[in-house]
């Protein structure tokens, strides 16, 4: 008889965000007159921009005339998708060759998939409040999970020390949930601990994108020594609004090696093997990213959930209530007012008020008390959740 990964049993009932939409579903079943404020998984909200529009219908027309028409693509990424990207790092002073860069369908799939390259055997450090997939994956996968949790006595970055001892470390940076950012000392910190032990640094950079402060790193391959010690994912999803699209990347430098195996030769063997690729139409939509029209067009709708995370803020100030983030990324990081527990707050806040946040437990127990608002919501949600907010807590 087929045995179940049993696993499976060691994981919550189900995943944060899709027990967050149960509960706003069985909330708006019961009051089918209330509308709710979204601020809660961070979905974007704004259309793809124009360039990528372009790209992406111009790629269809390829696939209806027999001379530009397309059938399966190169499983690790289309050259003009990989190109593209590589030369995106090589503008911040990032050499990569375009066979580091694999294209994927997102950070979220790629997160999971990487750990094909592991052994079950290694440990997996979290930094948390985590994004609750790198725990879940590796739950799924029978791996131990050391929980590092943060705080606001060290900014939620912590760093490295004597007693650390993993072998797979996930960065997630600018941070989901917590909005903080690694800068070049501390995150140096990390890579040395890498390079020393023989770790691997799992570099999550899917926020980088919101950076607005000219000393951040945008990429871990801006430190020294990252090329032997870091696999970076990245994805689309909030850099260009690919939420629905699906499109991301992830860099394996070919310095990559432990016990004599290289880690850019292995993910050519597991992509070959296990996927198709991601479609043309789509590649070429993500290229169009990468133009200096793109670009210029990605970051006016950046622009326009920074000033959403502003009317955020501007009303927690207002309500003397303690966050961080919102400045080099989309989310906000909240402390929940007159003691409440974080599903506490949550239910009070769609009950109340009607607005959707994300508990900060869902991120780890350290995130307990906390609460995440994200900016990727319409400026009339976020207007209106932060005037109700406003009445409901003063
Ligand atoms: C989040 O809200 O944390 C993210 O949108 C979830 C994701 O990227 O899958």
């Amino acid at each position: 008889m087929l045995k179940p990964n049993l696993h499976y049993s060691e994981l919550k009932d189900s995943y944060l965000f899709y027990n967050i939409s149960q509960k706003v579903k069985a909330y708006l079943d019961a009051n089918p007159d209330k509308k709710v404020l979204r601020l809660g998984i961070g979905d974007v909200s704004l259309p793809l921009c124009d360039e990528v529009i372009k790209a992406l219908h111009e790629a269809v027309d390829d696939q209806s005339k027999k001379e530009t028409f397309h059938g399966y693509m190169p499983e690790c990424g289309a050259p003009f998708y990989r190109e593209a990207v590589a030369s995106y790092y090589k503008k911040r002073g990032v050499c990569l060759q375009s066979d580091e860069v694999f294209v994927s369908s997102g950070a979220s799939d790629e997160l999971g998939d990487i750990l094909d390259l592991f052994d079950k055997s290694n440990s997996a450090l979290v930094i948390e409040p985590a994004y609750p997939a790198y725990v879940d994956a590796n739950v799924m996968a029978g791996r131990k999970i050391i929980h590092l949790p943060s705080g606001e006595e060290n900014g939620f970055l912590p760093e490295p020390d004597e007693n650390t001892d993993a072998d797979i470390l996930y960065i997630c940076s600018p941070n989901n949930p917590t909005g903080a950012v690694f800068d070049r000392v501390k995150l140096q910190k990390w890579v040395d601990y890498a390079d020393k032990t023989g770790a691997l640094i799992l570099f999550d950079a899917a926020y980088e994108a919101f950076i607005e402060d000219e000393d951040i790193p945008h990429s871990i391959y801006e430190l020294e020594g990252a090329e032997t010690c870091a696999i970076e994912i990245c994805s689309l999803s909030k850099t260009a609004g690919f939420t629905g699209t699906r499109l991301g990347y992830t860099v394996i430098p070919k310095k990559l090696e432990r016990n004599g195996m290289n880690l850019n030769a292995m993910w050519v063997r597991n992509r070959t093997t296990k996927t198709n690729g991601v479609s043309y139409v789509i590649q070429k939509g993500g290229a169009a990213v990468f133009s200096d029209e793109g670009q210029r067009q990605i970051k006016e709708n950046i622009k326009k959930y920074k000033q959403n995370a502003e009317i955020l803020m501007k009303a927690l100030d207002e309500l003397g209530i303690w966050y961080c983030g919102g400045k080099n990324a989309p989310y906000i990081w909240m402390k929940c007012p007159k003691g409440m527990g974080s599903w506490e707050f949550f239910d009070y806040l769609l009950h109340e008020i009607q607005v959707v946040g994300t508990p900060g437990e869902g991120f780890g127990k350290c995130g307990e008390g906390y609460f995440r608002l994200s900016s990727f919501g319409s400026l009339y949600d976020t207007e209106e959740a932060a005037k109700r907010m406003v009445k409901l807590l003063k």
